[in-house]
Parts: structure tokens; sequence; C-alpha cells
């Protein structure tokens, strides 16, 4: 989709979006339309339920007395109404209004509403963040498409007074949405496409960015001792990788902050083998993987003045003659040995070595993890939060803030002892699971066990990094998530 910030102007042709306030108040470009047209669009309002509220639309074809071939009049609510989100949202709805429409163009003619915080020229980025977020497709495997289904829509323009300002303001928008779709990709291509050397040469790509990419092989991670990212790797054909990306765009003297993900391009489960039905979905075990990889191309695509690391363990957790076996003792970097009682607890061994390696060598102000960790945590919080554990509380604070400010919440969840005693183990210095109760809880436990005295949060993403429902601007699929949140964690508080 071809997105763009152009002079205030109603369109000659294709499809025009103009706003109208809650009460069925015309904003000005409205109004001028329904002048032109002899009151068509007021007569159309008339005729239907559309009031104005947030999330209301209508859809007038060819009124005469207009250029365009049909007017969508998109409701806006009151002032209150009115945020970056909402406007993101009316900017994806547009898309998905009109993608199949058979028009080929769409402008939304943007005016500013009184009472709104946000200068008009902000409010039109947002419009085009979430057309841009919105339009996000995966189908590239799907070839055998009729005309009539394949959408038509190629150009969505955002109309404003200012537009030189606005296209400033949306500048490093399109370099998040550009990490969000990096992410989606990654999250939604199947395990034979995307496995540990395949990620590892995506995220090499991010060098023309000027992002510092190095990739640790097996051999490298041995001569480590990372014993438990490596035993989950064991049994994949494909050899396990971990990735260290650096974007330096702060001071030298800032200290960084480092993000790690848990990528395991495809769970079976190992020797304690996952039940059939719906494995395939296994396939985005990588989402935490994909989401640092997307915020490290968003933070270098906007330039972001901090300096900011992405950790990524790589592995494919498959059932083999030379898989892991449950029983095995594994020793982690730390030195700490691990009983694996279940080979399918497999993301926090993988994520035990990556965040000792990086608090090792990076010592950061603060690390975040992102894993698809537990299926207890969809039973806990559904799809609607990601579940946060942390030791800092100013750190959960700040990604419950930014979660809240974009659009992807986040609940804290509990740590204790009486928690952590579940993991205790006779064979070993621990075990890898904690049994039936607070699955998510004792998982988080484990990490922690790998962080030495730094802030430290870990947010498990299992039941947010996929959709099987689309919304305005997350179809469905891989989500992106949590590309938004830590990079607007990164922008509000780590930037110099
Ligand atoms: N990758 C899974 C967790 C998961 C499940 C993510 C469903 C997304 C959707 C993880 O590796 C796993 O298998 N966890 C086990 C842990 C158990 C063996 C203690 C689980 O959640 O059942
Ligand atoms: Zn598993
Ligand atoms: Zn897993």
């Amino acid at each position: 989709m071809r997105i763009s910030l152009t002079n205030y102007a109603l369109p000659k042709s294709g499809a025009v979006v103009a706003t109208v306030l809650k009460g069925g108040k015309l904003l000005p470009a409205a109004a001028r339309l329904d002048k032109a047209s002899k009151k068509a669009l007021s007569r159309a309002i008339k005729g239907s339920r559309f009031s104005g509220d947030k999330g209301d639309w209508l859809e007038i074809i060819a009124p005469a007395g207009i250029d365009a071939d049909r007017v969508l009049l998109a409701g806006v609510g009151g002032a209150a109404d009115v945020s970056a989100v909402s406007l993101q949202n009316l900017g994806g709805n547009v898309v998905h209004k009109l993608a199949t429409s058979g028009l080929k163009s769409a402008t939304v003619v943007c005016d500013a509403i009184p009472g709104v915080k946000l200068e008009v020229t902000e409010m039109a980025a947002h419009i085009a963040y979430g057309a841009n977020l919105g339009s996000y497709r995966f189908d590239k495997y799907r070839t055998t498409r009729k005309a009539k289904e394949k959408p038509s829509l190629s150009t969505v323009s955002i109309a404003v007074e200012g537009a030189g300002k606005a296209r400033r303001a949306y500048a490093p928008l399109r370099a998040i949405a550009d990490g969000v779709a990096f992410t989606r990709d990654l999250v939604s291509e199947p395990a034979n496409v995307v496995f540990p050397e395949s990620f590892a040469a995506e995220c090499r790509k991010l060098a023309n960015l000027g992002v510092k990419v190095e990739v640790l092989g097996e051999a490298r991670m041995r001569r480590l001792g990372m014993g438990a990212l490596l035993g989950v790797g064991q049994g994949s054909r494909r050899e396990s990788q971990l990735v260290v990306m650096r974007w330096n765009g702060g001071r030298r003297s800032d200290k960084p902050v480092a993000f790690v993900g848990k990528g395991v391009t495809f769970d079976t489960g190992g020797i304690s083998l996952k039940p059939g039905a719906g494995m395939e979905q296994m396939k985005w075990d990588m989402g935490g993987a994909g989401t640092v990889a997307g915020l490290m191309k968003a933070v270098a695509g906007r330039k972001a003045k901090a300096n900011v690391i992405g950790i990524v363990g790589l592995v494919e957790n498959m059932p083999d003659g030379n898989a892991q076996r449950p029983g095995d003792v594994v020793t982690s970097m730390s030195g700490q040995t691990i009983e694996v009682i279940n080979t399918d607890a497999e993301g926090r061994l993988v994520l035990a070595d990556a965040l000792w390696y990086t608090q090792d060598r990076f010592k950061p102000q603060f690390m975040v993890d992102l894993a698809t960790l537990t299926g207890a945590m969809i039973i806990a919080l559904g799809h609607e939060h990601a579940g946060l554990f942390s030791n800092n509380d100013e750190l959960a604070q700040r990604l419950s803030e930014a979660g809240q400010t974009v659009g992807e919440a986040v609940w804290r969840m509990p740590l204790g002892d009486a928690y952590d005693k579940l993991i205790n183990c006779d064979v070993a210095d621990m075990k890898n699971v904690g049994g039936r109760g607070a699955g998510s809880i004792t998982a988080a436990q484990f990490l922690q066990r790998f962080v030495n005295d730094l802030p430290w949060a870990h947010l498990d993403i299992a039941g947010v990094a996929w959709a099987d429902k689309g919304s305005p601007t997350v179809p469905r699929g891989g989500v992106g998530w949590g590309v938004r949140l830590l990079d607007r964690l990164v922008a509000e508080h780590y930037e110099s």
C-alpha cells in the first residue's frame, strides 16, 4: 500500500473519507461535500443509524455533485474519544472497508477537532500509521485467488493542512510500522522457511540500517557453556543460533537497555511430544524473538537516541534419536544445573542462557525478555493482555503505561519465594517445571534464577503473539505484538 500525506484538498476520484462528530456534526470536509451534493450526506445520515459516534461508518456511493466515486463518513465521537490509537484505528478501518471495493485510491481529509490535544498534523500522521499497520498482508503463498478476491486499493492519502509537518511526524511512525511488519513476517512464516539460520540471516539484513549484528553458532555457544539452550536444539537437524543485535544511537556513556527473545522456530515439545491437534501453531513459538528483531528494526529505522541491544536465542525443539530426554541434567552458562523434567518446557531453557549471556556481557540498565512461554498464560489472561512479571516496580510501571498508550496491554502477575520453591529439585539445582498450579509464574521464577541484581521484566506473550481474529490495525496472523510498546518504552524513558 502506498501511503502519503498530501495538501488539504478534496480528491477528484476514488474514495473520500471525511469525519463527523458525535451528534452528527459535520467537520469542514464533510460539510463541503454535503453542500456540493445538495445535502445528499445529511439525507444519508438521516436515513441511517449513523450518529457520528466513534466507530460509526456510513458509505455513500457516487453522490451527484461530488468528484469522488464514493464518500465514507467516519464517526469520531467527541473530543475525549479522539486519541492516537483511535485515529490509528480509523486509518486501519479505511483500508479494510475499501480493500476489495474495486477502488484504487482513498483520501482521508483530515480536519482539526476542537478540544483535541493532538495537532492536526499529528492526527494525520496517526491515521497514516494506522492505515500502514492495517494494510499489512501475509498472502505470498496464496497463488490461486480469483481476481475479485484480490485487493483493489493501492493508495491511501491523508490530506491535511501542513502536509510537510505531517510527513515529519509520520517518519518515525513509519519506521515503527516497518518493524512491526518485519515481526509479523517472521511470526507468520512457516517453520520450513523460518528456522534458526534463516532467522539469523534476516537479522543480518538489519546491518543496512546501521545495526551491528553478530551470530553465534553451536560451537561458540558450547565454548560459552550454554548447555541449557543447546540441549533444546540437540534433536534438530537445524543448527541453533544466538543473534546479538546492537543499535548504538545514544551517547557512548549511556548504559544500554536490553531485550531478549525466545526464538523456538518450531516447538514439537521434543520427546515430551505435544498432541497433534493444533501443533502447526507452534511455528509462532519464536514470537518473542520476532518482536525483538522488529524492535531493533524500529529503533534503528527512526534513529533512536539510545543504545539498544536485542538478543534472540534460536532453536528448533524436535524429537529425534539425539534429542534430550526427560530426566537429563544440563548445565547452564550460569553454572546452575537443571533437571529437564519435561522437554516441552524448553523456552525457559533457551532464555536461561540468553539472559545470563546478556547481563554478563553487556551489563545493561535493565533486561526485558519476551516469550510465548506458557499455555497457562492464555488460561489466565486470554488474548487481551500479555503477562508481566518483574523484580522492579518502576520498570513494571513504565511497561504498563507504555502498553496503555499504544494499545498493547500488559497485566502484572506475582513473583515470590513460595513459587520459587516449586522448582527446587533433589537431582539438580532446579527442575524445569513446577507442577500443575501457577504454570506461568513458576516459569517466570525459573527465568529469575538467571537474573542477577538488575531490573528485569518478563513478558509472557503466548496469548497475544498470534491473532485468530483481526482488528483495524492488526490483521489475522502474526501480531507483531510488543514492537510498539517497547519502542514507546525506549522513546519515553531512555533516549538522550
Ligand atoms: N510454546 C509453549 C507454550 C505455548 C502454548 C505458547 C500455546 C503458545 C500457545 C511452551 O514451550 C510449552 O510447551 N509450555 C508448556 C509448559 C509445561 C510443559 C510446563 C505448556 O504451557 O504446556
Ligand atoms: Zn514447549
Ligand atoms: Zn515453546
